[in-house]
């Protein structure tokens, strides 16, 4: 048995990961990392945290850089796929970062959402960061999948189940600079930018891998009654030349210096 053949297990969120089914339902999230790759610019010889590495695939490609990459990610089933793949990761709460000044860069790619309380985040981001070391995260910004969103909130309802209380953290732009310039952070970008994605295996597949904190507290049939409900009410999204329905992300992209 493989390690990928374990049962799920918990992280951010109360969020359940499967490496397998995230490679296949959500391989697009390192693969729209360039944008935020390129922002971080990693150097050979550098030291770089990766916040979130998730399965590793994007830590992977930022050691092409020639930089020592330290992956780290709260859920204990993408750290043995990312060293599967050869990158030195940790099991680590983005919000009880361990790290004193040991970074020259810290990098985030869709992670920060999944983390409820960013200033303990900032906190740990900051200690981790040698003076002057920059932060480069990108993660959903005000009003991400906000049409995904509603349509399970409304199939819930419909099912007599209720709206779910759970919410991601999705800042604004003026409110997030605001947070960093409190942390000891010097902003030197930040933007929020509409980013319709494809779903390579429809909003089916988006909600399996994602959707469980909005639907965790129901029994199982009802969460899948709910989500295909929801997959439903989202039939008349957009889509791409290739048929693929086009999710209503929004990035906020970050690039911050430790002061
Ligand atoms: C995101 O990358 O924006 C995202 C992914 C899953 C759930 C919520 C947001």
């Amino acid at each position: 048995m493989s390690a990928f053949d374990t049962a799920t297990t918990a992280s951010s969120a109360g969020q359940q990961w499967n490496a397998q089914d995230y490679a296949i339902d959500a391989g697009f999230v390192p693969t729209l990392g360039g944008a935020v790759a390129r922002l971080l610019d990693a150097r050979a010889g550098e030291r770089i945290l990766d916040l979130g590495c998730g399965d590793g695939v994007l830590t992977t490609e930022l050691a092409l850089s020639g930089a020592h990459m330290q992956g780290v990610d709260a859920s204990p089933e993408m750290v043995i796929a990312a060293r599967a793949r050869g990158v030195d990761a940790k099991v680590m709460d983005g919000h009880a970062l361990a790290f004193d000044r040991a970074f020259d860069a810290v990098f985030s790619n869709a992670a920060l959402h999944w983390m409820p309380d960013p200033d303990r985040v900032l906190e740990g981001v900051r200690r981790a960061l040698r003076p002057g070391g920059r932060f480069v995260a990108e993660f959903g910004g005000h009003g991400n999948v906000a049409t995904i969103t509603a349509a399970v909130q409304a199939a819930r309802v419909a099912h007599g189940h209720g709206a779910s209380a759970f919410q991601w953290y999705f800042p604004t732009a003026d409110a997030y600079a605001d947070r960093l310039r409190q942390h000891g952070f010097q902003v030197q970008l930040i933007e929020c930018l509409p980013r319709p994605t494809a779903l390579p295996t429809g909003v089916a597949g988006w909600l399996r891998v994602f959707a469980a904190p909005l639907l965790d507290d129901l029994p199982a049939e009802a969460r899948a009654t709910v989500r295909d409900a929801a997959t439903a009410l989202l039939a008349d999204l957009p889509r791409n030349a290739a048929g693929q329905p086009l999710a209503d992300y929004v990035r906020l992209r970050v690039l911050a210096r430790r002061r």
